[in-house]
């Protein structure tokens, strides 16, 4: 009886050990903030060569748009950061943005995520979360 109580929880607790945890974060999903400072940084380099996209940052400061962009994402995608920005309305507001630019932008972060091999179902996941503020954006 005692030998059929120990089986029963070795195997309790051999399912808890292989249960599956709570699912993961989009944060986590995107590599944390490494992750997530890294698509940044591929983004920069995508935008630099889209004609569409770099005039607009020429003149930007890039150092405080890559911390500043990063911290953004990573705060829509339920990380432990803080963005410090302006609203989306605010910081495009007067640049005219089109359709054109802005679907350019998000092909620029497809480019991006592709590059730093970030899996398609996790790549839609962030584009779930952008796609409200377009409005937000375009026509400001
Ligand atoms: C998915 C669409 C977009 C998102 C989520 C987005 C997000 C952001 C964020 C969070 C910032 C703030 C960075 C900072 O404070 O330095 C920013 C700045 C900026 N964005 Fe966008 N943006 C989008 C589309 C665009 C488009 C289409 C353009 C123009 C082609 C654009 C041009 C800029 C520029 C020039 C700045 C820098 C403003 C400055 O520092 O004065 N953005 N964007």
């Amino acid at each position: 009886m005692r030998r059929l109580a120990c089986l029963a929880s070795a195997l309790l607790l051999a399912a808890c050990a292989t249960a599956p945890g709570r699912a993961p974060t989009l944060y986590e999903q995107l590599g944390g903030r490494d992750g997530i400072a890294a698509i940044t940084d591929r983004l920069l380099d995508a935008f630099a060569g889209d004609p569409l996209v770099a005039p607009a940052f020429r003149h930007v400061d890039i150092r405080r748009y890559r911390i500043n962009f990063t911290d953004y994402l990573c705060q829509i995608a339920d990380g432990p950061c803080h963005y410090t920005g302006d609203s989306m309305a605010e910081v495009h507001r007067g640049m005219h943005i089109d359709e054109a630019a802005f679907n350019a932008v998000v092909q620029d972060l497809i480019t991006a995520m592709d590059r730093q091999h970030v899996p398609v179902r996790v790549q839609n996941r962030l584009l779930a979360r952008l796609a409200p503020e377009r409005k937000d954006i375009i026509y400001r």
